[in-house]
């Protein structure tokens, strides 16, 4: 295993341990190269499985717990059993977009109750053996959060940099509690991102979705969701994007499974974008290959309020390589989304609900099967942002009236 320039005209090598943050060689986006494990694919998912019965740490972390595929040669991890996350039937969600066969792959329900503790465990444990004593990152809110939880549990300093005004109380109380220090910064978050690159010296270990060893701890959460399924992959996999890590992270996961021979094909990868912070959704539809950032991205899912991607070439990669879509969606839809799965028992944060926007749009557009097989992420919990539930205007009646027809 080791570090490579994610450029494949590049493909710079690096020992897998070497601490960069940028390709030296042409200053691209890193990645780590993972080779298929040397145990046959059905004993280790034999082995996966029976690791559920454990309680050494390593093994109740439902990352950890697919260690074969992940950087190596740690001697303590920075773990709270994080992953894990339950795969609920959306039946009423299912229904309100047109759908028979919907999955809710929920990433809210972990320790900080956002997707980002599946990185924070392998970036915070990759910091720590790189002896780093401050961390930090940009953040629009639930990075900031999971950091700063990992960070304290490491004994290290965390040092987030939020946009001023645009970050959800729950998320900010949040980093507050866990005892980071907040830098508030004018703009959204790509000048608080800048600003910490330019601020960021040797001192400070930088742990934004650019570092290839968090998105190692991201795309777990395929490997649980194939397990989940019997190692049958669903028809399309939905993602919110913003500075698109994670979609990068889900494509990579697809491709080693595929690659390794846990799965016979691919999924389909859906990344959804608000409509007012979509430069991936712009660039797909106009059919260019290179982004076009968005000055003043705007939107209510403030996780997602991201203009310039940092990720982007990766993410499109994973949608090429999985024949996927990108799209994008309004704040009405978002909103009336996110109503129906709170109305499911399930619950989300705004980002999370432009997966079910999506679904309805690409159905009513005849762009998916009805009887599609459907695993939706949910990437944070209801809790994350709750002033945009008390500020909806969307009333009950409208939405029960949707569900009866
Ligand atoms: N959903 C939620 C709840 C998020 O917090 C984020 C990103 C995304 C989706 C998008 O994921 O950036 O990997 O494409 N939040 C980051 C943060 C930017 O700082 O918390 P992505």
């Amino acid at each position: 295993m080791h570090q490579r320039c994610s450029n494949p005209e590049c493909a710079a090598a690096f020992e897998l341990h070497d601490r960069l943050t940028l390709c030296p060689a042409c200053g691209d986006l890193l990645e780590i190269a993972v080779e298929p494990p040397a145990i046959a694919p059905e004993e280790l998912k034999r082995i996966w499985l029976q690791r559920k019965c454990s309680y050494e740490p390593r093994d109740v972390s439902g990352v950890w717990r697919f260690r074969e595929f992940l950087p190596n040669g740690y001697s303590e991890l920075v773990t709270m059993g994080e992953g894990n996350s339950t795969l609920v039937d959306g039946r009423k969600s299912a229904a309100w977009a047109g759908l028979r066969n919907l999955r809710f792959k929920h990433l809210g329900w972990n320790p900080t109750a956002c997707f980002k503790d599946l990185g924070m465990t392998t970036g915070v444990t990759e910091a720590v053996f790189s002896r780093a004593r401050v961390v930090g990152c940009a953040s629009t809110g639930n990075t900031a959060a999971s950091l700063a939880a990992y960070a304290a549990r490491a004994g290290l300093r965390a040092r987030v940099y939020l946009p001023a005004g645009h970050v959800s109380e729950n998320k900010l109380a949040q980093a507050i509690d866990f005892g980071a220090e907040v830098v508030h910064v004018a703009g959204g978050f790509d000048a608080a991102l800048e600003r910490i690159l330019r601020e960021a010296n040797g001192s400070l270990y930088f742990l934004n979705s650019i570092n290839p060893f968090r998105l190692e701890g991201q795309k777990t959460a395929m490997f649980e969701m194939l397990e989940q399924l019997g190692w049958q992959p669903p028809d399309y996999v939905v993602v919110p994007g913003g500075n698109l890590g994670n979609s990068s992270a889900f494509g990579k996961a697809l491709a080693e499974l595929l690659a390794a021979g846990f799965i016979d094909r691919l999924p389909r990868l859906v990344v959804v974008q608000a409509q007012g912070a979509n430069p991936l959704a712009r660039m797909w539809r106009s059919g260019n290959r290179e982004l076009q950032p968005i000055d003043e991205p705007e939107t209510a899912a403030t996780a997602i309020r991201i203009g310039n991607p940092r990720s982007w070439n990766k993410a499109l990669r994973a949608v090429e390589q999985t024949n996927g879509l990108v799209l994008d969606v309004s704040e009405d839809e978002i909103a009336e989304a996110k109503a129906v799965i709170g109305r499911e028992g399930i619950g989300c944060e705004p980002a999370s609900a432009t997966t079910l926007a999506a679904l309805r749009q690409l159905r009513e557009q005849g762009k998916i099967d009805r009887d599609a097989m459907v695993v939706a992420v949910l990437t944070g919990h209801a809790l994350k942002d709750t002033s945009f539930i008390l500020k909806s205007r969307l009333g009950e009646p409208a939405m029960q009236g949707e569900w009866r027809a």
